[in-house]
Order: structure tokens, then sequence, then C-alpha cells
């Protein structure tokens, strides 16, 4: 079957849809650490930080769109530290409702593609819950390897500790 949506690079007046996007992926829970009254980002501040991940090469903001709607959203983030910019440090979320549709695969094909291309990196990483089947299948399949496990590295609100693993691929050499 042909996907009806496309994967291209977003613009910051996407801020608005992906803090929603944001907001719903946080509400339901279970992978990301921040909790839904933790999350204090407005749209003005992320629309610069989009606008800052555009400056750099392609493909540091992905988004699925179907119809002009976002689907789903993957980031690649750098630190500020000189020794650190070799490493993009991956987001990747999609709409409860367009999930096991190919959207983060494509995202994250995608993301792959052009890092390989993308002379400033080395390295892709990111840290998932050692219980998020879901992305750690997706990110394995893209020639993602643990290269650490982080045990009770979150307490969650209900008292009980989660373990997360460390996920990493080399790109470009
Ligand atoms: C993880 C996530 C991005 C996957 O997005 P998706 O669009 O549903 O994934 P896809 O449809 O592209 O699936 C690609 C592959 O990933 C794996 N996968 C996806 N969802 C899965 C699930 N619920 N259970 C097991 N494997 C799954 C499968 O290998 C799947 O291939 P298949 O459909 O041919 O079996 C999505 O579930 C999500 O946004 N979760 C919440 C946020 C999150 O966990 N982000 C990652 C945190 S690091």
């Amino acid at each position: 079957m042909t996907a009806s949506f496309e994967v291209t690079c977003g613009t910051p007046d996407d801020a608005a849809a992906v803090l929603a996007l944001e907001r719903t992926i946080l509400e339901e829970g279970g992978s990301f650490a921040t909790a839904p009254d933790e999350f204090h980002l407005s749209e003005a501040k992320l629309r610069v930080l989009l606008a800052s991940l555009l400056e750099q090469p392609d493909g540091r903001f992905l988004v699925a769109r179907e119809g002009g709607r976002i689907l789903g959203v993957l980031l690649v983030h750098q630190e500020p530290v000189r020794a650190l910019r070799h490493v993009g440090r991956l987001e990747l979320f999609v709409d409860p409702g367009s999930r096991r549709r190919g959207v983060g695969d494509a995202l994250l094909a995608e993301a792959v593609r052009r890092a390989e291309l993308d002379p400033g990196l080395c390295k892709l990483s990111l840290a998932v819950f050692a219980d998020n089947v879901a992305a750690l299948a997706l990110y394995r399949r893209h020639g993602f390897r643990e290269e650490g496990h982080r045990v009770g590295e979150y307490l969650m609100d209900d008292g009980t500790l989660r373990d997360d693993l460390l996920l990493w691929r080399s790109v470009g050499r």
C-alpha cells in the first residue's frame, strides 16, 4: 500500500501543531519522563528551537504530514559543546491515532539517510524506556544498538522505578 503521508523538513510555523502533538504524547504517558504538568514549553520558545534546528544541515526537524495535518515529528538535537557536536540526539513521536502505519519508520529512515550525508554527525543516540517495546523494535530495525542500561533511572509518580536503555548507531563513516 502506498503511504498517504509525506516526510519533509518542518517549518517554524509548525510550532503550534508540534506542541499540541507533544502534549498529547505526554498525556498519553509511558514514553517520556516529563509529566504533563512539568511541560511548560511555549509556542514562541519552540518556534525559536525549531528555527535553530532548521539552520543546521537538512533533516534536524522532520515531520510526516497528511493533508496538512502533522502525524509525526522527529527532532535531532545537538549539545552546544564542541566535543559533543558530532552526536545527534533523537526525539521521535507519532500521533496515537496514526501509529502502525509506517510513520515512525518513514521518519527514522529519512533522518538516518540525511544524517549519513551530514559531515557534522558521526553518531545518532537516544534514551528509551526499557519497556517501550514499540520504540525499541523500531530503532533496532534501523540499526540502533544498546550502549547502556540504566537501572531505576526514573522514579515515576506511582512510585515505580523504571530502567532505560541508551541506543546508538554510527552515521557517515
Ligand atoms: C515508537 C513510535 C514512534 C512508533 O511509531 P509508528 O509510526 O507507530 O511505527 P511504525 O508504524 O512505523 O512501525 C515500524 C516498526 O516499529 C515496530 N513497532 C511499532 N509499533 C510497535 C508496537 N506497538 N509493538 C511492537 N513493535 C512495534 C515494528 O517493527 C514496526 O514494523 P511493522 O509494523 O512492520 O511490524 C510510536 O509508537 C510513538 O510515537 N510512541 C510514543 C513516543 C515514543 O515512544 N517515542 C520514542 C521514545 S524514544
